[in-house]
């Protein structure tokens, strides 16, 4: 017992409609074998009670008592209700592992993907089309048939189909979006990933475990529910990276990050944020539960602060990040010679391609292309940054990778 962590026993809610699935069975478990009290609650059983200044939860008629921490397991079919609860015992103060509004964002695959997009993670083309007679451009631009159309917020491999011709492919999407009315999406088929799928389970900012899934015969979906079987993978940098950065952007801690083998790479299929236990315990014999619980003491022991929210509170200075290029009075200055501290401003990271420099040295020299990111005066900060310049394309967006790491390959 040297970990001082396990010296505080938290309270922990698991939110679950089955106390005996696998899953809710290893979180309960793994937060008791670590000294703490877990509850499973039913989601359904909450009443979301909202007044100013005080709100409530009641658990079947009683007033709920104080949690230090919520494990959401929220599944698909009470997506709106569950991310209710989850959002009231947000606004209760209480750490929710992962947060309700990237719950929400992750169910829509395409909402998913959007957000996704203007980052350094590969994905399929994707189309989303209201009238059919989009249909068979959208097929051409995306190289032809086959191609993959799926439910917008399906899940298992329910509602993922493929469709060999341009008239079934037509035919699915008019008997689907017809008077059943459900959204569809045409995806490019990912065709050498051949059945096969990577799973990485994503705790915090690393990849905790991962497996690949292969379709059983004659099917291109992968899902265990369809059959597939998994085994455990040795993950390379760069599916690693493309898994923290996916569930970062989406805003999660815990996600279960769905990528195909592309031949360029890592392609991202989806990310989920109540990805089963099951299924990746037995593949790999990682105890990802208590995994997920040691996430949980770090958090609550140690909470992440909203800097910019901490730091705005004295007016006139904040948070902002400065853009060098080679016309900017920085570029070719060392962090001291710059005089920044003199003005009042310390640099906190130099976000240089891929890799992230924090607390750089006063003799660290400033480069065209760096990102700093600062703090300090406004009005100094403001006056550093450079005249926009046309469709400047965000580079903000990598993935921060601490100094002395292995540099990532770009795509
Ligand atoms: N564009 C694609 N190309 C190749 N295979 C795909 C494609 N989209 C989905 N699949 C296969 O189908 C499976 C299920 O698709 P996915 O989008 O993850 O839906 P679900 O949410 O139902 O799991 C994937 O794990 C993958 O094996
Ligand atoms: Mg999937």
């Amino acid at each position: 017992m040297n970990d001082p962590r396990s010296a505080q026993s938290l309270k922990i809610a698991i939110l679950s409609r089955g106390p005996r699935l696998y899953s809710t069975r290893r979180l309960r478990e793994a937060a008791t074998a670590r000294g703490h009290d877990a509850k499973v609650l039913n989601t359904l059983s909450f009443s979301i009670e909202v007044e100013s200044g005080s709100p409530r939860l009641y658990f079947k008629n009683k007033k709920l008592t104080q949690y230090d921490a919520v494990i959401p397991r929220i599944g698909a079919s009470i997506t709106s209700f569950g991310t209710a609860v989850v959002r009231q015992f947000e606004q209760m103060g209480v750490f929710c592992v992962n947060p309700s509004h990237a719950i929400s964002v992750s169910r829509d695959k395409l909402r998913a993907l959007q957000a996704l997009s203007r980052h350094r993670v590969g994905m399929p083309t994707t189309l989303f089309v209201r009238h059919t007679s989009e249909i068979l451009p959208g097929i051409e631009r995306m190289g032809g048939t086959p191609v993959v159309i799926k439910l917008l917020e399906g899940t298992q491999g329910v509602g993922v189909i493929l469709a060999d011709t341009t008239n079934v492919a037509e035919a699915i999407i008019e008997t689907l979006s017809g008077p059943a009315k459900m959204s569809v999406l045409l995806q490019r088929f990912v065709k050498e990933s051949k059945g096969r799928d990577i799973r990485a389970f994503v705790v915090g900012s690393r990849v905790v475990a991962a497996m690949r899934r292969t379709a059983k015969e004659d099917e291109f979906r992968s899902n265990i529910h369809r059959g597939g079987s998994a085994e455990i993978v040795d993950l390379d940098n760069e599916y690693q990276r493309v898994a923290v950065h996916a569930a970062q952007i989406m805003g999660l801690r815990v996600a279960g990050v769905d990528m195909l083998e592309g031949k360029d790479g890592p392609v991202l299929m989806e990310v989920n944020s109540s990805p089963g236990l099951e299924g990746i315990e037995s593949a790999t014999g990682i105890d990802v539960a208590g995994e997920i619980i040691a996430l949980i003491e770090e958090e609550v022991l140690f909470p992440d602060i909203d800097l910019r929210q901490r730091l705005t509170l004295q007016s006139g200075y904040g948070v902002m990040e400065v853009p060098v290029d080679e016309r900017s009075e920085l570029c070719g200055k060392t962090v001291r010679s710059s005089g920044l501290r003199e003005r009042d401003v310390i640099i906190l990271t130099i976000q240089r391609d891929s890799v992230s420099i924090p607390n750089p040295r006063n003799d660290r020299e400033i480069l065209a292309g760096d990102i700093l990111l600062c703090f300090g005066k406004m009005l100094t900060l403001r006056s550093l940054a450079p005249p926009r310049r046309k469709r400047r394309k965000r580079r903000k967006a990598d993935l921060p990778v601490v100094e002395g790491a292995d540099p990532v390959p770009s795509e």
